[in-house]
């Protein structure tokens, strides 16, 4: 089923809420950015996409940063799911997508959750044929990477628009 990515930016409304309400800040979006057609399911892509930025919005400190950015390459399409957040430790960076795995430095309100999201979203990924990567500094943030086939693009009319 074809899934319409906005270029510059995917935001799913609820989270949107979720972040003004710990006013952490959404990187805006540029006007008329555009987008790419990707096969894709789209309730999966929906829970990839929630997982991601349900963490992002969690795991970065009031007055943060997170947002989307969607670059295409000669090989690949690449969305980033970024935070200027808490970061994951680089000895924890192999687990993190361990189901009930969950990285030491968490603190604060926002702790809640089983340490499953990120499994899942590997799990998503994978049965997409994608892969997803994570970078992230202790402290300064992450930013998760899905990476999508150039194979996946498709002209066919999206059945789900995400922007
Ligand atoms: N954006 C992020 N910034 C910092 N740490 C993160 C981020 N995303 C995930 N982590 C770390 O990876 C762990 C696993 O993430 P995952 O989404 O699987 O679990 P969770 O968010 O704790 O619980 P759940 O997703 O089941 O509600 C988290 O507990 C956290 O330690
Ligand atoms: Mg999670």
């Amino acid at each position: 089923m074809p899934v319409r990515i906005r270029r510059h930016g995917i935001i799913v409304v609820f989270i949107q809420g979720e972040a003004v309400r710990k006013n952490v800040e959404v990187e805006p979006l540029p006007q008329n950015s555009g987008g790419l057609n990707v096969m894709a399911d789209a309730q999966r892509f929906k829970q990839i996409m929630n997982n991601l930025l349900n963490n992002a919005v969690k795991f970065t400190p009031p007055g943060g940063h997170f947002g989307i950015h969607v670059d295409q390459t000669g090989d690949a399409i690449m969305i980033d799911v970024w935070d200027t957040g808490i970061g994951i430790p680089e000895k924890d960076i192999p687990f993190i997508f361990t189901p009930f795995f969950q990285a030491e430095n968490r603190s604060g309100e926002d702790v809640e959750g089983t340490g499953l999201g990120l499994s899942l979203v590997k799990q998503l990924v994978e049965a997409h044929g994608w892969q997803v990567t994570v970078e992230s500094v202790l402290d300064r943030g992450s930013t998760f990477t899905i990476h999508i086939p150039l194979s996946a693009l498709t002209t066919e009319e999206p059945a789900a628009v995400y922007y």
